[in-house]
């Protein structure tokens, strides 16, 4: 591609990616492919010769685009949100753009000051304790890794990087039973075998309760094995409940354990000062992760790792050869000893571009939004005697199941399948679903950038509508 083209092709580009937010409610919100259908459309053979690029974004808009479930559709209700805005894909164009991998500070300069600098604004904006490093990994999998890896190294005098466990099986890592499944991937990738993961019972509302906590952590301790991490979740994913980090960092305190708050999601809410209080315990915690590309308008990817020991996080990872020793390193960060990656994509200009284009209260005008769009849904199925709210409503998520009376748990189960595999085979919205007391339960996420009310409304009607059908096809209409 010579640069006239770039420029001409790169216009148009910025008219469809414009187009597209603009007109992305005409999509069905699920792609409907079926399996291997786009895979089949693809030439066997990486082509030989160069195809016009004009080819290229023609299948791409034929070929690929109705493979493309459309996150940024104001209807895209499941899981949680990965939602982004302008000024964070500007961010992501001028990061491709750049190309600049940022691995140390030598290698951009500007890429790592600022990373240092957006991670304390973050820490600031959420109410997190000042004495906290943050860096920018690229997702929360990866930072719960990195402080499994760390919590690890410090209680073995970093031994386990330079001579493997050896004898040293005895690690116990805790968490609860609604926490997140990357903390159990963690734990397998490193090296600490998926049974030394504790899950421990919660309570009603979801929580960890503290007491098995501590009964666990007895009984590993008779028999010889060493409690090292407590994961507590500042909002699980099934329903966004809080563990209860104050008693959990006592226990942690008293049993000198690492505490890891995975705050993936809900994290960025203590943005608003009605909701800081999820931070208030913060002091507990040895490591923390919050993700803007959950909720905070950034493009996946950009999760926020901090921890309070900076030292024992890059002696974890440190490894310098010949090639990558600079003069700058007392003075500046290098991020390639921060995690485990050493290329580095320039994250934190996205970040940057989000939070100048908004300000934190064009943030929280948003966030507030969301909230009580949430709260008036919730209202409505609560008024509403067939549905049940199946757990406590927190920031912009519900949990519920259509249940009329007289019907049973079991064909309540298959109803809500049925209803939820309705809606989303319409295209009309998205939503994902869990089981809660191995019961089915139906989840709504109202976080998507472009969310307004009538999309709240809409959904409900969808809902009313299909829960009146017999559902026995998967079509609405
Ligand atoms: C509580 C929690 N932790 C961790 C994750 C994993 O996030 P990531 O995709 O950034 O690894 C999720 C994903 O939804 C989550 O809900």
């Amino acid at each position: 591609m010579d640069k006239e083209t770039f420029r001409k092709e790169a216009h148009k580009m910025v008219d469809w990616m414009a187009d597209y937010l603009e007109g992305v409610e005409k999509y069905p919100v699920r792609s409907r492919v079926k399996p291997g259908e786009i895979y089949d459309q693809m030439p066997e053979n990486a082509p030989e010769f160069p195809i016009p690029f004009e080819k290229t974004f023609e299948d791409f808009n034929q070929i690929l685009m109705p493979g493309i479930t459309h996150w940024q559709h104001p209807m895209f209700m499941a899981y949680f949100n990965a939602n982004t805005s302008y000024p964070s894909i500007l961010g992501e164009m001028l990061t491709a753009t750049l190309g600049a991998q940022c691995m140390i500070w030598d290698t951009s300069p500007a890429a790592a000051e600022l990373e240092q600098r957006v991670c304390e604004w973050m820490r600031d904006l959420l109410a997190l304790p000042k004495d906290f490093t943050g860096v920018i990994q690229d997702t929360a999998s990866t930072s719960t890794l990195c402080a499994l890896l760390t919590a690890r190294e410090k209680y073995s005098d970093y031994a386990i990087n330079r001579k493997g466990f050896g004898s040293m099986h005895k690690f116990r890592i805790y968490c609860s039973e609604h926490a997140h499944s990357s903390i159990e991937k963690a734990v397998k990738i490193a090296g600490f075998g998926q049974e030394n993961l504790v899950k421990i019972e919660c309570d009603e509302k979801f929580s960890m309760k503290t007491a098995e906590l501590e009964k666990a952590i007895h009984g590993d301790l008779a028999d010889g094995l060493k409690p090292l991490m407590v994961v507590a979740a500042l909002g699980t994913t099934s329903t966004l409940a809080l563990d209860p980090v104050e008693e959990i960092g006592e226990i942690c305190k008293h049993f000198k354990i690492w505490l890891h708050v995975d705050a993936a999601y809900a994290g960025t809410a203590a943005v608003l000062p009605e909701y800081r209080w999820i931070h208030k315990s913060m002091e507990y915690a040895d490591s923390y992760v919050a993700n803007p590309h959950k909720w905070m308008f950034t493009n996946f990817d950009c999760s926020l790792y901090y921890v309070r020991d900076q030292e024992s996080l890059i002696r974890t990872f440190e490894i310098l050869p010949e090639y990558l020793k600079t003069k700058n390193t007392d003075r500046v960060n290098n991020y390639r000893d921060w995690g485990i990656q050493l290329g580095r994509r320039f994250r934190a200009l996205k970040l940057w571009m989000v939070l100048n284009t908004y300000g934190a209260e064009g943030i929280r005008r948003l966030y507030r939004k969301h909230i009580e769009i949430t709260e008036v849904f919730t209202e409505k199925l609560q008024r509403n005697k067939d549905f049940r709210i199946m757990a406590p409503v927190f920031l912009n998520l519900v949990c519920f199941r259509y249940q009329p009376e007289g019907m049973n748990e079991d064909d309540a189960d298959a109803m809500n399948a049925r209803i939820l595999d309705a809606i989303n085979s319409s295209g009309h919205a998205y939503l994902s679903h869990t089981r809660l007391h191995g019961r089915y339960v139906i989840r709504a996420c109202f976080g998507q950038t472009r969310v307004e009310w009538h999309h709240m409304e809409r959904l409900y009607e969808e809902l009313i509508s299909v829960s009146g059908l017999e559902c026995e096809s998967p079509e609405i209409k």
